[in-house]
């Protein structure tokens, strides 16, 4: 199947909101509210397949200076397998690249993914402590299986 990989809208936050939903009851990602992705609605990109539904998303956030984070990065289960969470990680690492971002991180429970998109393992205290900071205060430290990975952008 063919998909379009384009910056969301706001008629995709719904959308957005139940992929998110959908992953996080599975344990897969942190659920993120409705009025969250209202607000940082600019930082997401959807995949949309030939229909016009909404069938990927990812965001990219800055994090600090010339740091910025993947998040939020879904594809449902019927369309896993065919480059799409690829394809949406390629398009925010290349904005972010314009915005003059040098390096990226992820926290995630799929290591293995990112290591196919040229991240390595890093140790989280080895991003800036504002990042880790707010691990102290999930709900899920200390138990937290997240492996933090960076890539640096080609310049
Ligand atoms: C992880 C996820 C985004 C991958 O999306 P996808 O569209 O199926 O991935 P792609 O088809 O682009 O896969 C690209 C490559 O990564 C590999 N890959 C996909 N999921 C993987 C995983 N969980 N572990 C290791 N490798 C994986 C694929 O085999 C493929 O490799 P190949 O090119 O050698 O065939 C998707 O499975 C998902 O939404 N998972 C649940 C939410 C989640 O864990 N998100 C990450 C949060 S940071």
């Amino acid at each position: 199947m063919a998909f379009t990989v384009r910056k969301a809208r706001i008629s995709d936050v719904q959308s957005i909101y139940d992929l998110l939903k959908h992953m996080a009851a599975k344990g897969l990602l942190l659920p993120r509210s409705l009025s969250n992705l209202y607000e940082m609605v600019q930082t997401f990109w959807v995949g949309e397949d030939e229909s016009g539904r909404v069938v990927g998303t990812v965001a990219l956030q800055v994090a600090w200076e010339t740091l910025g984070e993947v998040r939020s990065l879904a594809v449902s289960e019927d369309c896993g397998g065919q480059g799409l969470g690829q394809a949406l990680t390629r398009a925010i690492e290349a904005e972010a690249l314009t915005l003059g971002v040098e390096r990226m991180f992820v926290l995630t429970y799929v290591p293995g993914f990112f290591e196919k998109m040229g991240y390595a393992e890093t140790p989280l205290a080895s991003l800036p402590q504002k990042i880790w900071a707010v691990c102290f205060q999930c709900v899920h430290y200390p138990d937290c299986k997240e492996t933090a990975l960076v890539k640096d952008l080609p310049r």
